[in-house]
């Protein structure tokens, strides 16, 4: 085809794309997916937001595959989505290893089927200046926050893509968009799993997927626990969310195959001035919101020395 031509045709293209998210943005009769027909699996869905989507999620008509490292939670949370009268399968998996990974997912496919809906939740997190990282928690955070992302997507996407039919929602973090100090690790860990989901769902794209949503959470913190003692220096601009909130953005992001989230929105601003004004400025803007010592208090859950 004439190179001309082409052009015009990918810029019509690019139009209608632009509109069609602009609606979707403004839409008053929002609508919910009904979920009767899939199959939800989430990893680390034994706490925080992972739980809580779990429970959102069966209460829309999934079935729940609840993945964690953590036995007696994980059992708990499906304890609970058994009283709501819905249907989940616990299985104990520590996504720090592959094998495991794929033994397991083999075993979920077995035992309950295809999964339509993939959540790649589990995260850890050290907490500490790079320096001090124990070399093994270094490692522990690239597998769970990044590695267990390409088995997952590896062992479960096939059969989405053979469907064409299917939604991975990447749990990753704003630390994958910004880079935080005293979360070196963590932030490399989420940039990893922010490059993977862009690269996925270029690649579900090239594939003419158009059935297979992805979406992508960046959120900042959230009170779960999991970053217990951080600090924001202007909590009505740049608050710690409360989980409920996130999961609520999250669930909202999901029905309307939203492929960024990033809460709170001051975010978005953020994001868009970070190519444009020079780093050292970038810097400035984050030691007065407090991004550069928000760290220094953190105390997390104390387990992962
Ligand atoms: N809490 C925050 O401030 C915050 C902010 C942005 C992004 N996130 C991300 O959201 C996700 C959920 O975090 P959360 O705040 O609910 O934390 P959380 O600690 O409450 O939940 C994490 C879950 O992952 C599980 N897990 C840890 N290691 C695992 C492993 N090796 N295998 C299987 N499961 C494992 C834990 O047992 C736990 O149930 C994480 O990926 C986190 O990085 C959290």
């Amino acid at each position: 085809m004439h190179l001309l031509l082409e052009f015009l045709l990918s810029l019509m293209k690019i139009g209608w794309i632009c509109l069609l998210a602009f609606w979707k943005f403004f839409n008053p009769f929002k609508s919910k997916k009904n979920l009767e027909r899939d199959i939800v699996l989430i990893t680390g869905a034994g706490s925080g937001i992972g739980r809580l989507m779990a429970i959102r999620f069966a209460k829309l008509g999934a079935k729940l595959i609840l993945w964690d490292i953590n036995r007696e939670a994980n059992e708990a949370v499906a304890t609970e989505i058994r009283e709501l009268s819905k249907i989940a399968h616990p299985y104990v998996v520590d996504c720090s290893k592959r094998e495991e990974i794929y033994r397991v997912a083999e075993q979920v496919k077995r035992e309950v089927g295809e999964v339509t809906v993939l959540v790649n939740n589990a995260g850890v997190i050290s907490g500490k200046k790079f320096f001090d990282v124990a070399d093994k928690m270094a490692d522990l955070t690239l597998q769970v926050n990044t590695a267990a992302h390409f088995w997952t997507v590896k062992a479960f996407v096939p059969a989405m893509i053979a469907k064409n039919r299917g939604h991975i929602l990447t749990i990753a973090s704003s630390a994958g968009m910004f880079g935080v100090a005293g979360l070196m690790d963590y932030c490399a860990s989420k940039h990893g799993a922010v490059g993977l989901h862009e690269s996925l769902t270029s690649e579900l794209h090239t594939l003419g997927m158009d059935g297979v949503k992805t979406t992508l959470v960046c959120p900042y913190y959230i009170n779960t626990g999991m970053f217990n003692g951080v600090k924001t220096r202007l909590p009505r601009i740049l608050p710690i969310l409360k989980p409920e909130f996130a999961v609520n953005k999250i669930m909202e992001a999901f029905h309307s195959d939203q492929y960024l989230l990033m809460t709170p929105r001051i975010l978005y601003l953020f994001y868009l001035l970070q190519p444009i004004l020079p780093k050292y400025a970038m810097l400035e803007a984050g030691k007065f919101f407090g991004v550069d010592r928000s760290m220094d208090t953190f105390v997390g859950r104390q387990k992962n020395d």
